[in-house]
């Protein structure tokens, strides 16, 4: 197709947009601004807007933007789905498979599959367009998601035809949203960042994403999705449910690749124990096995009791839960001076690990559970999260616990403890305050910072307390004889600690940034100014409108960032980074801007936002042009207060009349 054609620019920036989609949501590692991209996608739905075209539906403008529901409908399902009856132990495994036999007879054989650990949802196609989805509900009435499901890039708006059977012209097909482990960390992260409490563990944070009226927020979560069953189907027959799996695969479908056929129910066993050998590794939570019978003849004589159908199992691995008694409640005291409350537990096996300490987040939620010294409590361990107390025994409260205050002086330096109002957090406001400069350290020198091998929480908190470094920087003016001093150091760890030091002195511009443990800066907006200010002077003399002029920086990091920086303990800190030859790389220019290149602009009436002259200025500067008057040629008229004839004009020409809210979007002001 001719890449300069209407229909050849829409392929490449449904394609581009595809792209991006990947790289922002699951990657986590966007390679263009929000604006830019918003451009892009604008762009493309102004050219399917006047060339509509058969692939519409599966375009990545059909997954975001839709405006925000006041609540959700409801949504009978046209198949109720069922749920799962559980077995714990190999002898429920049995007894599944005896039942069936004797009701179907002994040729039976299974398919095993990884029960994952998300919310379950049910899609509708029709004649292979993506129609309506919702979540599970009661089994019977879900609710409908439709617009925050077609966020989700792994889920296809449109089946792709060839391959597998011909496309029935209605489907229901159901699976699994869940977020992987390693972007549900990240998300957490930027919550915490942003102010907010952290989701308890994946299956909270999918579920909370995909029940937000505002689908743009829904395409911010790093949704995914596996398909393992279909409901009902018009037009369409399987025989086996391996059939059904391989068919929804060709159709484009995510389906998970754990699957594997298991002839007998001692395949099944296997499975089971292969799978939880496995568990920790994947990227995803999953909570167990499910094993369904794989001839779906057979399948249907087997029917179901009570909305469990007899054909599947739900095998689950042991919980992850435990009960154990808190011994004491600590405070530690963090990098940023917030004091947490941890309990002190008698040791407890959750999940086959040792755990005898908690998290307790702060006091409100100490107020909120009702947690006490001397409690029976149940908690919990989710993946690699800090384990946590999910609730109390109150059945086991006597009159002896004890209730917990948080401290009013910091526990490590004594200085003053205060809340904020409108924050959870209580904290110490001493900027000398030992832990938190030990925090402050470790957090400099850890995976998300400057990755310095070897420099842990334990050997920062030796350096600060033998007193050989007071800050970051001093780190880069540790010698080998320093280094000796320090007990447990032997020559070739020393030296080896150095060596990383000096590994680490180029970092990338974001991890340094990162690094600094600035107030309200985390890894995400460590990256985008890193790529708007491109070298650390020039950030180091950012103004808060600078600052606040970048989209996703709002004046309270700006600020924080504006204040660090002027700091002057913080300067003199900087400063001697730059002495020790500590210097980040630059980011990569970005390439010229060429967003509305071929583009061409006539305003007419009045601006409000700013003089003609300067949208003129703006228009240029991306790539596109600004003329007098309208022709066929014009890409945009641009409307302001009291427009002229140019208006009209632009009107019996058909172009593209936008207001001027519309153009500063465009823009991306
Ligand atoms: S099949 C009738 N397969 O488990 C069969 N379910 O308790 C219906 N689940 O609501 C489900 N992984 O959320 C099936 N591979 C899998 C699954 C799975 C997770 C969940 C699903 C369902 C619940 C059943």
């Amino acid at each position: 197709m001719d890449k300069d054609s209407p229909q050849g620019r829409i392929t490449q920036l449904r394609k581009n947009i595809e792209y991006h989609n990947q790289r922002y949501y699951q990657q986590d590692n966007p390679e263009i601004s929000d604006v830019d991209y918003d451009r892009l996608m604008r762009e493309l739905q102004e050219l399917e807007k006047q060339y509509p075209d058969d692939d519409l539906a599966s375009s990545p403008t059909q997954r975001v933007g839709a405006a925000p529901l006041s609540r959700f409908s409801s949504f009978t399902h046209p198949s109720p789905m069922l749920s799962l009856a559980n077995a714990f132990s190999p002898e429920e495994i049995i007894d599944f498979d005896s039942r069936i036999k004797k009701l179907a007879g002994d040729n039976i054989s299974y398919i095993a599959e990884p029960k994952l650990d998300g919310l379950a949802v049910n899609l509708v196609y029709e004649n292979g367009v993506f129609i309506r989805g919702a979540t599970r509900g009661d089994g019977v009435t879900g609710e409908d998601v439709t617009q925050n499901l077609k966020t989700i890039s792994s889920l296809p708006l449109k089946m792709r035809a060839g391959e597998g059977k011909a496309i029935p012209s209605f489907i229901e097909i159901r699976g699994e949203v869940y977020i992987e482990t390693e972007p549900f960390r990240k998300l957490n992260l930027r919550r915490q960042e942003e102010g907010e409490e952290p989701f308890a563990n994946p299956r909270n944070a999918a579920a909370g994403s995909l029940r937000q009226l505002d689908s743009r927020i829904t395409a911010r979560r790093p949704l995914n999705i596996f398909l393992y069953n279909v409901g009902e189907a018009r037009g369409i027959k399987f025989s086996s449910h391996c059939e059904v799996l391989k068919n929804l695969k060709s159709w484009g479908f995510p389906v998970n690749n754990l699957i594997e056929e298991a002839k007998t129910i001692q395949d099944c066993i296997k499975y089971f124990d292969h799978i939880s050998e496995q568990r920790t590794t994947l990227h995803y939570e999953i909570d167990g096995v499910v094993l369904k019978v794989d001839n779906l003849a057979i399948q249907e004589i087997l029917g179901s009791v009570s909305r469990n159908p007899r054909w599947a199992l739900a095998c689950k691995f042991p919980a992850t839960q435990a009960t154990t008694i808190i011994n004491d409640i600590i405070v530690q005291v963090g990098r940023t001076g917030v004091l947490t409350p941890v309990a002190i537990m008698q040791p407890v096996n959750v999940g086959g690990v040792t755990v005898s300490r908690a998290t307790l987040h702060n006091e409100d939620e100490i107020i909120k559970k009702d947690i006490r010294i001397g409690d029976t409590v149940i908690i919990q361990r989710a993946g690699d999260v800090i384990p946590e107390v999910v609730k109390v025994v109150l059945s086991k409260r006597t009159v002896k616990e004890k209730i917990f205050k948080m401290p009013t002086q910091c526990p490590e330096c004594s200085s003053e403890v205060v809340r904020e109002e409108g924050e959870v957090a209580h904290r110490c406001i001493n900027l000398a305050c030992s832990a938190q400069i030990k925090e402050h350290i470790a957090h400099f020198a850890s995976r998300g910072g400057l990755d310095i091998e070897g420099l842990g929480g334990k050997i920062s908190a030796q350096l600060f307390d033998t007193k050989l470094i007071h800050d970051p920087a001093d780190l880069f003016y540790l010698t080998k004889d320093k280094l000796l001093d320090l007990d447990r150091h032997g020559e070739k760890s020393a030296q080896n600690l150095l060596d990383s030091l000096e590994r680490s002195k180029n970092p990338p511009l974001d991890k340094f940034i990162y690094a600094l443990g600035i107030r309200n800066v985390g890894e995400h907006i460590s990256k985008i100014l890193a790529r708007e200010f491109i070298s650390i002077e020039k950030l180091m003399s950012a103004k808060v409108d600078d600052l606040t002029a970048i989209y996703e920086i709002g004046p309270e990091i700006a600020v924080s960032i504006v204040q660090f920086f002027h700091e002057p303990k913080n300067k003199s800190v900087m400063e001697k980074f730059r002495k020790a030859g500590v210097i980040p790389r630059k980011t990569e220019a970005k390439t010229k801007d060429s967003t509305l290149q071929g583009k061409s602009f006539v305003f007419t009436g009045t601006l409000e936002s700013m003089p003609r002259a300067e949208a003129k200025t703006i228009v240029e500067k991306m790539g596109g042009s600004v003329h007098g008057s309208t022709t066929s040629k014009t890409t945009y008229v641009v409307a302001g207060n009291e427009p002229g004839s140019k208006l009209d004009k632009a009107r019996t020409l058909g172009i593209t009349i936008i207001s001027e809210d519309e153009f500063i979007k465009l823009v991306g002001r």
